[in-house]
This record gives structure tokens, sequence and C-alpha cells, in this order.
């Protein structure tokens, strides 16, 4: 039997930080061997929130910060197949086939497009109530078993097992039914203790900060609010520089010293703070070392743009199949050979 595959991807709108780390990013870097693997850089669905000539320009720039953050934290590019989605003609073909098996009420439902149209500050476009199809023509394109992704595309997957469900019901087996998969860490509270870290949000350590940098957000992060004082017993769950110890800090005996001693209030925040900075600092040394390795100019586009040759062949292979059971190429044949047959019967009676 070949092996199995995984799909996941994100849209090119800017750089992966912890919470993509923990959310998705070490799955799918835990299962690129298991699996065949290819991520996407998904620059449509990027358009349905952001559509305007200064969104697009920024695309091959935001790709390149993609598919080197995923290659700093881990991911073996002979190993993966990068690709960007709207150099694939056939993704928007296999779209329209896929439109047809899943209802408008069905996707109105979802809490994720309402999300994200108001996140932008948009009525929502007939593009983004279609978002999660196009997702299931991403993960169907080279049919894929596997789809690590963050909390909020989990629904996403469910309406991609649907349609694929759907379509082999209809037509025959052409499609493996999906696993949608989260990290351990689904979300990841923000830096100023915000629910989610993001981009959008200010409250991100990107995995590309300098060490410089995660100094100075870990100093001003979030903590027990109550505890005024260093001798003031504080309160160590929920406390975002707990659940980052917890977290980034592979040293569980020093991690559970400083909670104890947090809670007796025998310790500062600045010593569970400059513990932390060395620890975030230390998971993502490694990772700077290989973006050191990678950045020279030309080789992240080569990556991408050869998977998107490879990814493009499969594609036109699953449309293929797809055509072939649904009777569509059926179709044209018979056209075909009867328009053919009309042109052969024309040109004996009309001899010229
Ligand atoms: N929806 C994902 C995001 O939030 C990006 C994406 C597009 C994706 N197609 C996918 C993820 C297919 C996994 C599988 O950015």
């Amino acid at each position: 039997m070949t092996q199995k595959r995984m799909l996941t991807g994100d849209r090119p709108t800017g750089k992966l930080h912890l919470g993509h780390y923990v959310g998705t990013l070490a799955n799918r870097i835990k299962y690129q061997h298991e699996f065949e693997s290819f991520f996407i850089i998904a620059d449509l669905h990027m358009l349905t929130t952001k559509n305007l000539p200064e969104h697009i320009a920024e695309v091959d720039k935001n790709a390149k910060h993609l598919v080197l953050d995923a290659i700093s934290a881990g991911i073996e590019p002979d190993n993966v197949t990068f690709y960007l989605q709207s150099a694939i003609p056939e993704i928007h073909e296999m779209f329209t086939l896929l439109q047809n098996l899943v209802t408008v009420p069905r996707l109105e439902r979802l809490p994720s497009l309402k999300d994200m149209a108001r996140d932008a500050n948009i009525e929502m476009p007939y593009g983004l109530l279609g978002y999660p199809v196009l997702q299931s023509a991403d993960i169907l394109c080279v049919r894929s078993h596997l789809v690590p992704v963050g909390k909020d595309n989990i629904a996403h997957v469910e309406i991609t097992r649907e349609i694929a469900r759907r379509f082999n019901h209809l037509y025959g087996e052409v499609f493996p039914i999906p696993e949608g998969m989260v990290g351990e860490v689904p979300t990841l509270v923000g830096t100023d203790g915000q629910a989610k870290m993001s981009k959008s949000l200010n409250n991100a350590i990107f995995l590309s900060d300098s060490p410089e940098e995660v100094r100075r957000k870990v100093k001003t992060m979030y903590t027990d609010p109550n505890r005024i004082h260093a001798d003031v017993p504080g309160t160590v769950e929920g406390n975002p520089v707990f659940i980052y110890h917890d977290a980034f800090n592979p040293n569980k005996a020093e991690v559970d010293d400083l909670k104890a001693r947090y809670r007796q209030g025998t310790v500062g925040d600045v010593e569970v703070k400059e513990k932390l900075t060395i620890a975030i600092n230390n998971f993502l040394d490694p990772m700077r070392e290989r973006r050191a390795h990678y950045e020279q100019s030309g080789v992240i586009e080569d990556i991408i743009w050869r998977g998107t040759q490879i990814v493009r062949e499969e594609t036109k292979q699953t449309l293929y199949e797809m055509r072939k059971a649904m009777g569509l190429s059926g179709v044209w044949n018979r056209i075909r050979r009867k328009a053919e047959n009309y042109q052969k019967k024309q040109v004996k009676s009309d001899p010229a």
C-alpha cells in the first residue's frame, strides 16, 4: 500500500508565532515522515477577506515567511511538498464541482466564517461563504487522509468529510475521508493574557523574533494582576507566564520550583520571566540557525515552485477521476465522437 497523505497549510498573511507552533505546527513536524506531506500556501483563501492590490502584492513575501518558518521549525523540505494554491487552476474546477455537495444553510451556520467577516469589518462575501468548500478542494486534490489544523479550522475539515462522503456516495469511491487533528495546546494565550495569540492583537511572539525581541515581549507579559509585590502569594493557574513555561520550558523541575515559590510569594516576576526568556530562546535557537541557512535568495521560491508543479499534476489526475466518476468525461466523449463523425461526413460530401 502506498503511504497515506497529510495536507495542511496557511493563508499567506504574515509570520508564524508560538500559538501556531503548539496549535498545529508541532503536529505537522511530528507526522511529516509517517505521511506523504503537502503544505498549501492558500492565497485564494486570503482573497476572501483581503483582496486589495496591496494585499496581493505581499503574497510572495508572506509565502516565503510561511515556508521559511515551517522549515526553520523542523519541516524537512525534501519530505514535504509546498505549493501555491492560485497557481493551480484545476483547484478552482474542483471547487466548482464540489460546491453542489453542500448546502448554503450548512455553511451559514459556521461561526468561523462569521468571525472572519466581522474581524475584516466586511459583509460576508460570496467567496467567504465558500471558504470551506475551497478548503475541501485543497484537501481532496491530493486525496489527503490527515489534516492538522488550528482549532477554528476543524469545522472546515468536517465539511470536507461530508463533501467527500457525498461525492463517493453519488458517483463512486474517489476520495478517502480525511481526519482533522488539533494540537495539544489548541489555543495559546497572548502575551497580554487575551484568549488567543494573534498577529492582529499585537500579542504574539514570532518564531522569527530575535533573542532581544523575545526578552522585551516577555518582560511586558501579563501575570497575576492581584500580585502587587513579589512577597504576595500568586496564582499559577491560567497565568500566562506559567502557561508558557509549561509549553516551552523542558526543565520541569525548574518550572515546579518556580510555581511552588510563586504560590508562596517567594519569587519575583523578574526571575520567572528571566527564566522564561531563556527557555523560549533555547526553544527558538535551533530554528534561528536553520533560518539563516535557508534564507539565501531563491531557495525558498524554488521549493515552492517545484512543489506547485508536482501538486498541479496530482490535481489534474484527481480531476480526471472525478469527471470520469461523475460521467462528465463520458458526455464529452460522446459529443466529440458525434462531432468527429459529422466532420468526416462533411469532408466526404463536400470534396472541395
Ligand atoms: N484555512 C486555513 C487558514 O486558516 C488555510 C487552509 C487553506 C488550509 N486550505 C487548507 C488548511 C487546507 C488546511 C488544509 O489559514
